[in-house]
């Protein structure tokens, strides 16, 4: 009995830390109130939870150590979804045993895309139509490892058909067919649908009709009967999420997750699942956007550089392969307003040119407002205080606010030297030459220094049609591009000076 009670705990249903005793207070996160008690399950439950194995999971190993060498590395064979896209977020499919969690704010496009994955799933390669496959744009730039595709379509020819079982908790199955019906994603026979929230339920459907994929849309939603605490408190999530995951890991069955997300940008107990699952996916911008960015923040089985690109559309979320001069507004003859300056961003295997825009106004002195959206607000920091030392330029008494066009991220440092040049070209009212872009990194003591990949940014920038770059200074090593003329510069001061 004593050990029993050594098992109790208590967990922040904010932030998700585990305390040994209740607080009024978390004392990780701040939020009053927010403790609850939790019994972990204990070794020789987890062990129960895990039943006899048929599949390919790590845990069915039964813990004996094998030599490295013998180790085969065709045991995490990846089953494409079909969708391109995703594929191309996940390291080129969906590893089997695996837990993945796609989060994202509420109607941003989480049941759409699974709903669409889950079809193109179960479809598998064979019946798709042929004459499918040429819709659309196929321009996708050459990404290793990923078969050239279509529009929606874009699948290895291989590719068997999957058996799948789509948990719908928030919706019922009708509303799943009427939105499947809308996909047209409705005669695929290998798809199942089960409208369940009670995890025992879904656990014996599993076991009734093996499947191949499991989607849980959402896992916020599902409750463990046996437990105390109410659904969707950080117990319950924690819990069923655990049991799926032994149970994934068991039978060799692959779980996806959809997770809600805070207005604050945070998963519901985001701490909880993210470091339980394999892969966590998240759909970034908002829905005010028609585009929707997924990228990937973590991935046991492949690389977190890669975001997915889609579209939505009546019919839909469709793949965009090549994004082009999505992100940059086409200006007329006037060319583009002052404050506005683009940049090539290397997203994983791709490039995306982005317009970073930048406005500065006078503001009420000692309450100047720093606004920033789609790059980090520290780096923002820093390239303010870089143009006030370095390049004296006022802005201390100036609201300064910077937003990257059309709801992307871009989180590379390369992207400072065309921060600053928004910035500067917004608060001097000056608009750069039409047809520039600009790419550096930028130190504190005003250097513009090299960025990685920078062959492959120009080579977008001019397959895109730019003429004119502002790069830092590397001398003979720089890479040449012909029809593109080249400004190289050492200084933040000089890349404004020619501005
Ligand atoms: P949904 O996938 O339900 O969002 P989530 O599961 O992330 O909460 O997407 C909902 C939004 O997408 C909703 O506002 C309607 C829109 N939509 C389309 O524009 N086209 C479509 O074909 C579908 C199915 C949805
Ligand atoms: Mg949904």
């Amino acid at each position: 009995m004593a050990k029993s009670k050594t098992r109790t705990q208590f967990l922040c249903n904010s932030c998700g830390s585990v305390h040994p005793k209740w607080l009024g207070k978390c004392p990780d996160c701040g939020t009053w109130d927010s403790l609850e008690e939790y019994k972990a399950p204990t070794p020789d439950a987890r062990a129960a939870a895990v039943a006899p194995s048929n599949g390919t999971g790590d845990l069915a190993r039964g813990g004996e150590a094998l030599a490295l060498a013998d180790i085969d590395e065709a045991d995490t064979p990846r089953r494409p979804t079909g969708i391109g896209e995703f594929d191309r977020v996940l390291g080129g499919g969906v590893v089997p045993g695996s837990a993945v969690l796609v989060g994202g704010e509420p109607g941003i496009g989480k049941s759409t895309l699974l709903l669409q994955v889950a079809h193109e799933l179960a479809l598998g390669a064979t019946e798709r139509r042929s004459d499918e496959a040429t819709e659309g744009d196929t321009k996708r730039p050459a990404a290793p490892g990923f078969p050239p595709s279509s529009l929606r379509r874009s699948v290895a020819p291989s590719l068997a058909p999957a058996k799948v079982l789509y948990v719908t908790s928030e919706e019922s199955a009708r509303q799943t067919k009427l939105r499947a019906s809308r996909l047209g994603a409705v005669s695929s026979p290998d798809l199942l649908i089960l409208a369940e929230t009670n995890v025992e339920r879904i656990v014996n459907q599993i076991h009734r009709h093996k499947p191949d994929v499991v989607v849980i849309d959402s896992i916020q939603m599902i409750y463990k009967p046996d437990l105390p605490a109410a659904p969707g408190s950080v117990t319950q999530l924690r819990d069923c999420c655990m049991e799926l995951v032994y149970l994934a890991k068991a039978s060799g069955v692959a779980v996806i997750f959809v997770g809600h997300v805070t207005k604050a940008g945070t998963l519901a107990g985001p701490k909880i699942i993210e470091h339980i699952v394999d892969t966590v996916v998240y759909f970034e911008g908002d829905r005010f956007h028609a585009h929707r960015v997924v990228r990937c923040v973590k991935n046991r089985f492949g690389s977190t550089h890669e975001v997915g690109l889609f579209e939505m559309t009546g019919e839909g979320l469709r793949e965009v392969i090549d994004p082009g001069n999505l992100f940059v507004e086409q200006y007329g003859p006037g060319g583009q307003p002052s404050g506005s300056v683009i940049t090539a961003a290397v997203q994983g295997s791709r490039v995306l040119l982005v317009e970073v825009q930048a406005l500065t106004a006078s503001s009420v002195i000692g309450a100047a407002k720093r606004k920033v959206s789609g790059v980090s607000s520290d780096r923002v920091a820093m390239i303010i205080a870089v143009l006030e030392k370095r390049a004296e330029m006022r802005l201390a008494a100036d609201d300064v606010f910077v937003n990257v066009a059309g709801g992307v991220k871009v989180v590379e440092p390369a992207t400072d030297l065309a921060v600053a040049m928004a910035i500067a070209s917004a608060h001097q009212n000056r608009p750069l030459a039409p047809g520039t872009f600009a790419v550096g990194e930028l130190g504190l003591g005003g250097e513009v220094r090299t960025v990685p990949q920078l062959e492959l940014r120009l080579r977008e920038a001019a397959r895109l049609g730019l003429g004119h770059a502002i790069v830092p200074h590397m001398g003979s090593h720089l890479p040449r591009l012909g029809g593109m003329a080249l400004h190289e510069v050492r200084r933040l001061s000089q890349a404004l000076n020619d501005m």
